[in-house]
């Protein structure tokens, strides 16, 4: 047995997530930590919402809200919907927890003694109107290129020109338009990670397993241009971790907190030690994940995130990490994901474009959603959400091919012997066959499932599923019960023992149905197959159960058609 830590890029505090969110880190983490704890492993699977930074400010303004209410409301809807999708977090933080303001004033001071953290003064644009500092993406004025009036400090989306905010016409401020603007000084901490670029270097070399694409992106932030920069870890906001220890503080800092990137990575540990204490445990039930002379040299630590995040994973928060010269536990693998695309475009917040995590619920039961995301998650390029394809997926993978060998069997059963597991004949060549290639695909889906490719897992399930509408089809007990009725009891042994062996192989996906199906099979038998054929004699003649309710309904080309028209977003 081994012991598992995974955690789940931190959704953002300001709104509600869309599929494409869900499916690049938390919905595949989920499935990861479903099939682990099922294989027997001892798993700690950590999620949070990430609270701070300028976005989750204006949202709370926008809400006429004070900022911390905002964010605790937030963290509840959040939290609701990742149970409606049946998130399986063994904790779901707050990156504004006490723990990670601990956390993250405790590594800042070891990075500061340590010599790696230099204070460094700065121009920003002052707004006197908002009685703030400006983010450069929340300056707009006009195009030095080309003319366009809503340009930001940053870069120019018409000309994608990168920009200063000092060489805007005409600037103002994107949060309440005044132009009252100047440039201040203000002073801020840097992480000096170029100090730690050989050990980055060398411990990127020693992760041999990644993928290219993750290794290749730190190589290049690494070396390209001058190398990895020093960064600014601080901010000129009131909403964040105070810049200051045990209540101390840091000279020259205040009234400025840490900056989002930086806090909110060592919430994953924080978020562990949130759920200690919600548990009622002491520091060593978190630190034995965390802290490699705590017990952390024996877990697998895999994180799951969008491509976007790779460099403060690979890079950033190591640097954090490793600059404390604390024996903190360092991730051992990355899964990164591509994007989803909605229907020839992409995902829009700001247009309603898409379907969004509150509205996919409110439509169809979450299995439905899973199934789709899993079997279609970008993985090795982006992919694409269309209603078509989500259609053809549900009504022939859940409906037709697992839903309805379930229903097919059971109901035979019902009609032929009863609500029991018959009894009689005996499996023969046929069954054999069905084992052998179960057998077979169930190695591939494990050895799939070890290497986190979760689309390849997903199609050895469906073909799993697939091969008991195969056999059926081709053993007919419905014929066979003419002739020979102890061999359709036989058959239907076999195949009221698939369906249990279904629901079990099938929980990392969709947990619902899962659930339903066992619940069904009256059977506590859960545990993960060692063996195939063993596996076809748990539910043993006179065992009873019941006929469940329809397990999924088709989607109808009017359902479709209506849905496709409701999220198409306000522009068409
Ligand atoms: O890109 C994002 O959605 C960030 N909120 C992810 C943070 S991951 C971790 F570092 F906290
Ligand atoms: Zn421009």
């Amino acid at each position: 047995m081994a012991r598992i830590l995974i955690t789940s890029a931190l959704p953002y505090i300001n709104g509600i997530k869309h599929l494409g969110n869900l499916v690049g880190s938390q919905l595949p983490s989920d499935t990861y930590a479903r099939y682990m704890r099922a294989r027997g492993h001892e798993v700690m699977y950590i999620c949070a919402t990430d609270e701070h930074g300028t976005p989750a400010e204006i949202a709370a303004a926008k809400a006429g809200k004070p900022v911390a209410e905002y964010c605790a409301e937030m963290h509840e809807v959040q939290a609701e919907l990742a149970r409606g999708f049946r998130l399986s977090f063994d904790f779901f933080g707050r990156s504004s927890s006490q723990r990670n303001h601990q956390l993250t004033q405790h590594l800042a001071r070891r990075l500061g003694e340590n010599g790696l953290i230099e204070i460094v003064t700065e121009k920003q644009v002052y707004s006197k109107a908002d009685g703030r500092f400006l983010p450069d993406r929340y300056i707009e004025g006009t195009c030095p290129n080309c003319g366009y009036e809503g340009a930001r400090g940053d870069q120019c989306e018409e000309c994608t020109k990168q920009l200063d905010p000092t060489d805007l016409i005409n600037p103002r401020s994107a949060i309440s338009g005044s132009t009252d603007l100047e440039v201040r000084e203000t002073k801020h901490l840097f992480l000096r990670q170029s100090r730690l670029r050989d050990r980055l270097d060398e411990w990127i070399d020693s992760k041999r397993d990644w993928p290219v694409l993750t290794t290749s992106i730190a190589k290049k932030w690494l070396h390209d241009g001058d190398g990895l920069q020093d960064r600014g870890i601080t901010r000129d906001l009131d909403w964040g971790i105070p810049v200051q220890f045990d209540g101390a503080p840091w000279e020259g800092m205040e009234g400025k907190v840490f900056y989002v990137w930086f806090d909110a990575p060592i919430e994953y540990i924080g978020a562990t030690a949130e759920w200690a204490d919600a548990n009622g445990l002491d520091d060593s039930a978190w630190e034995r994940w965390w802290r490699t002379d705590k017990g952390a040299d024996n877990v697998r630590y895999v994180q799951f995130m969008g491509k976007d995040n790779v460099p403060f994973h690979t890079l950033s928060f190591p640097a954090t990490l490793m600059g404390s010269n604390e024996p903190w536990k360092l991730v051992d693998y990355i899964k990164s994901f591509n994007y989803l695309n909605y229907d020839g475009g992409q995902f829009s917040t700001s247009k309603g474009r898409g379907v969004f995590m509150d509205q996919a619920l409110e439509i169809l039961p979450s299995d439905y959603w899973r199934w789709w995301l899993l079997s279609h998650v970008p993985e090795n390029s982006d992919s694409e959400f269309t209603w078509e394809n989500f259609q053809a997926s549900i009504n022939k993978d859940l409906a037709d091919v697992l839903g309805n060998f379930v229903s097919r069997v059971t109901k035979f059963c019902r009609s032929k012997f009863g609500e029991v597991v018959p009894e009689g004949g005996a499996y023969g060549a046929a069954e054999l066959a069905v084992i052998d290639e179960i057998s077979t695909r169930l190695a591939a889906y494990q050895a799939h499932m070890e290497a986190i490719e979760i689309r390849k897992a997903s199609a050895e399930l469906r073909a799993i599923w697939a091969a008991g509408n195969e056999y059926l089809q081709e053993a007919a007990p419905w014929a066979a019960f003419k002739t020979d009725p102890e061999r359709a009891a036989a058959i239907i042994r076999f195949a009221l023992n698939l369906i249990r062996l279904y629901a079990v192989l099938s929980e990392p996906f969709i947990p619902d149905a899962s659930a339903t199906i066992l619940g069904a099979m009256k059977t506590e038998a859960r545990d993960w197959p060692d063996d195939v054929a063993a596996a076809m004699n748990i539910l043993t003649p006179g065992h009873e159960f019941t006929v469940p309710d329809v397990l999924f309904a088709k989607i109808t080309d009017d359902a479709r058609a209506e849905m496709e028209q409701r999220f198409a977003g306000k522009d068409s």
